[in-house]
Formats: C-alpha cells, sequence, structure tokens
C-alpha cells in the first residue's frame, strides 16, 4: 500500500492510476478506524479501481472545548486495518501541509448548516466543508463515500458538491451499528461499561419512533417527545438536541408527509454521540434502523 503526506505525492499517485485507467475512490477520515469506515472502503473498492483514504484530524472543525487532542489516534492499526480491506494507497497530511502559515481560505455552506450539530457546534461545518473541499481537489476522486451516521455532514458536502459544481458524485452509505444497536464511531471508545450500556438509549428511542410513524402518528412534535421521554428515562443521558426536519431540504416540518430526518445529539458523560434515521411515511416503513 502507498502511504504518503503530501498533497504532491498523493496527486503523483492518481496520476498514475488515471493513466493506467482506472477510477478513483475516496473515503476521507479522522483515523482510528471501524467498521464503519471500513464498509465506506469495501463500498468504494467495489465501485472503482484504485481506493485512497485520508486519515486527518482537522483541526479546523473542532470547536475550542472540543475533544481535538484528545481524538483517538492509532496510525500503524488504521494503515493495517485499511490494506486488509484492499485501500491501495493513504493520505495522511500533517496540519501544515493542510493549513500552512499564512492560510485563509474557507468554505461556508448556509441554511442546513444553521441547525443541528451546526447549532451546537459553531464553525464545524465550515471547517468539515473546507478540509474536504480541499481533499477533493488534492484526491480529485470519481466518487467519494460518506457515512448516514452523520446525517448533515453527508447531506452538506453533497449541497457544496453541487453548489460548487465538483466534479464528483458523493456516496451515502448506511450506518454501520455494533450488535445490540450502537452505531460505530471512533469515539464510542470514550464510553466506559456503564456508558456503553446507556448509550443503547439513541438507538432504542430511534427504533421507537420508526414504529410510532408506522402505527400511523404523523406529528412532529408528539414523535419528538416520545424521543425525548425515552431518552430521559436513562440517567447517564443529557439531550442536546432530539429533531425532525425534512431530508433531505432539512426544513421545519409540523406534520410528515415524505422522508423526514429524525436526528439526535445526546451527551453519555463527556462523550457526544449522534445518530438518527430517515423516518419514511409514505409506504410506512423507516430506513436504516
Ligand atoms: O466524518 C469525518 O470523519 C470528518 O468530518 C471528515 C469528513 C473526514 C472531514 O474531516
Amino acid at each position: 500500500m502507498f502511504i504518503c503526506h503530501t498533497a504532491a505525492e498523493i496527486r503523483e499517485f492518481v496520476r498514475g492510476a488515471r493513466a493506467g485507467g482506472q477510477t478513483v475512490g475516496f473515503v476521507p477520515t479522522m483515523g482510528y478506524l471501524h467498521e464503519g469506515h471500513l464498509e465506506l472502503m469495501r463500498r468504494a473498492k467495489k465501485q472503482c479501481g484504485v481506493v485512497i483514504i485520508s486519515i486527518f484530524i482537522n483541526p479546523a472543525q473542532f470547536g475550542p472545548n472540543e475533544d481535538f487532542t484528545q481524538y483517538p489516534r492509532d496510525l500503524e492499526r488504521d494503515v493495517k486495518m485499511a490494506g486488509d480491506v484492499g485501500v491501495d494507497a493513504v493520505f495522511n497530511p500533517t496540519a501544515e501541509e493542510m493549513y500552512p502559515a499564512g492560510y485563509c481560505t474557507y468554505v461556508d455552506v448556509e441554511r442546513i448548516t444553521e441547525r443541528l450539530c451546526g447549532l451546537s457546534r459553531p464553525g464545524h461545518f465550515r471547517g468539515v466543508a473546507t478540509v474536504v473541499t480541499k481533499l477533493f481537489n488534492i484526491v480529485n476522486p470519481d466518487k467519494a463515500f460518506f457515512g448516514q451516521k452523520d446525517a448533515q455532514q453527508v447531506l452538506v458536502i453533497k449541497r457544496m458538491a453541487a453548489d460548487l459544481n465538483m466534479d464528483l458524485e458523493v456516496v451515502t452509505v448506511p450506518t454501520v451499528r455494533e450488535a445490540d444497536g450502537l452505531a460505530m464511531s471512533s469515539r464510542n471508545i470514550y464510553l466506559d461499561a456503564g456508558q456503553r450500556q446507556a448509550a443503547l438509549v439513541l438507538h432504542r428511542s430511534l427504533k421507537m419512533a420508526a414504529g410510532a410513524v408506522a402505527s400511523g402518528l404523523r406529528d412532529a412534535s408528539s414523535i419528538k417527545q416520545l424521543v425525548i421521554d425515552m431518552i430521559k428515562t436513562e440517567p447517564l443521558a443529557v439531550i442536546d438536541y432530539v429533531e425532525i426536519y425534512s431530508h433531505p431540504d432539512l426544513e421545519p416540518v409540523d406534520k410528515l408527509w415524505g422522508p423526514a430526518l429524525l436526528a439526535l445529539a445526546v451527551k453519555i458523560g463527556r462523550t457526544r454521540l449522534i445518530d438518527n434515521i430517515i423516518l419514511e411515511v409514505l409506504d410506512h416503513v423507516s430506513h436504516d434502523v
């Protein structure tokens, strides 16, 4: 596997792949890989000739009181895991490579970033949109793969790619869960055994909401209240938000009439977890539970 740390090196690798007639799939990550990331890589491998991942903990998307310095890191383990699923190249730049002295250009996606995690984490999506734009410009992939677990992130990146005429396809891959339903996340490593158990309330409440919608409940505030009530039964859980918006436009909804995103952010101890489900009312089914 090819491992490199500079934009020039990965560009050269991509040029070689293209010269050999290969399509390029790209999975941007912040490392500390888990099964959710590996699923993105497997999908990329199925759909593209060459798969490149980036491992870069992007300082620009962390707030001043967030977990940038504690964010788990293990490059050796990540490289081994990526190699095992057939990744061809790892781009692991330094912060100086991505944001050299004098750096002053940022990408702001409006409207859909002004809710959900955009409210709780000011500047987060500006950091995500900026680094993803830079990574797209460096790697120049045909397809880029993102997990539905970060539902708002995927919508922001799709919007940005469309608005800025980026010449690539953004592919969404369903959330990968542990056997007991907990959505895979690099941050799950922060949870102790009791917190890990408490965290199951996120998926439990999403499933309960999907069941209520399947039984005919359409009123968004009643659905939200059911979810809030269930999360509050868990003493270790502190709600950041429970929201329902139309999907994919993220417009407010009173009554469910089409696909709607039910999204949660909940703190368990000091760990902030997010999860979501798309509630589909037309055929009385809910995806991705
Ligand atoms: O989802 C992530 O891990 C990050 O937000 C991403 C897309 C790699 C950008 O830093």
